[in-house]
């Protein structure tokens, strides 16, 4: 897949002297959906502020389609659909008209057709004629996705879609995210939700204070979560593990006080009763069985603390 958006060498320092990001290089590809994980401050909302051409970047290029988002900003602006992390909206305004109108700021023709598909996929066709103002937060957070999609955009961003969301509008936004992707549009979500980006995303990239510490294919991500361990926790320490178990795929601690069993829960299914047979006729007696997982919270907190 081509990329639809290029970083290369991007950094932000704010006015404050604050560097919020530091040199990221980073490609996304057409069509696919994006996690961009990391802890408060870590410079998501930044990220995705630059290539939306809301804040300015200090150094570096982002293309957008193969447009510089700088003398490009008109072009690249309109191919962008922006739902923003804050719930900004013009409240005493009616949903129908809001949503419309924002195809008319990007120059677009009116097409009622494209306001109800949008209106009706994120369940607002019956408020269309209700004032903002009047609606919950969960439905002022339907209107910001309606609004992104008004102009038929090719990339969409999400920053923090799920912040006090509840787990119906969970589902209605990832089925429309669904939608989009079999459309073509690339969507970009930041998120605190790992189980999210597990189950949303086709690649994840971790961000902490201000550079990309990871990008990861989620499926070779989820392999490494798959990762289990079977833990034997002895009686006496062992001095050294004794060959028949090694054969069987124990490896032992250091201090020979536990045995452990490496396996792959996705690929494998455990075979206790034959592992601690193996173990018995080995003579060795232990005290308690444990088994443990990495996930991908294990790997991604790991990732922010170092
Ligand atoms: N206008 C600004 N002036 C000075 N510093 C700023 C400004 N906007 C953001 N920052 C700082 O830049 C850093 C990154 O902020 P940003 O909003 O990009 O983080 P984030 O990853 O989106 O965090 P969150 O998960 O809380 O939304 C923070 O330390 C923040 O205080
Ligand atoms: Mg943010």
């Amino acid at each position: 897949m081509p990329p639809i958006i290029e970083i290369s060498g991007l950094s932000k320092t704010y006015k404050t002297g604050f560097s919020a990001l530091k040199n990221i290089n980073l490609t996304i590809d057409k069509g696919e959906i994006f996690a961009l994980l990391g802890p408060n401050g870590a410079g998501k909302t930044t990220l995705i502020s630059i290539i939306c051409g809301i804040v300015t970047k200090s150094t570096g290029t982002v293309m957008v389609d193969g447009q510089d988002i700088g003398p490009g900003y008109r072009k690249t602006r309109q191919m962008i659909g922006l739902v923003p992390q804050e719930l900004h909206l013009p409240i005493f305004e009616k949903v129908g008209d809001s949503v419309s109108f924002t195809r008319h700021l990007f120059g677009l023709p009116r097409n009622d057709a494209h306001i109800e598909k949008v209106l009706k996929q994120l369940s607002l066709w019956d408020k269309k004629e209700a004032k903002i103002l009047t609606l919950s937060g969960g439905m002022k957070r339907r209107v910001l996705i309606a609004k992104a999609l008004a102009h038929e955009p090719r990339v969409l961003f999400l920053d923090e879609p799920s912040a006090g969301v509840d787990v119906e509008l969970r589902k209605d936004m990832w089925n429309v995210v669904r939608d989009l992707r079999e459309a073509g549009v690339t969507i970009i979500l930041t998120t605190h939700y790992i189980e999210e980006a597990e189950e949303m995303a086709d690649r994840v990239g971790v961000i902490s204070k201000g550079e990309i510490i990871l990008v990861e294919d989620k499926k070779v991500l989820m392999e490494k979560m798959g990762q289990k361990q079977l833990n034997i926790i002895l009686e006496k320490p062992l001095e050294a593990l004794p060959q028949k178990l090694g054969a069987l795929g124990f490896a032992l601690n250091e201090g020979g006080s536990q045995l452990s069993y490496k396996y792959d829960s996705k690929r494998e299914k455990l075979d206790v009763a034959k592992l601690l047979a193996g173990v018995a006729r080995a003579k060795i007696s232990y005290s308690d069985i444990s088994t443990q997982q990495s996930s991908l919270e294990d790997i991604f907190l790991g990732l922010v603390k170092q």
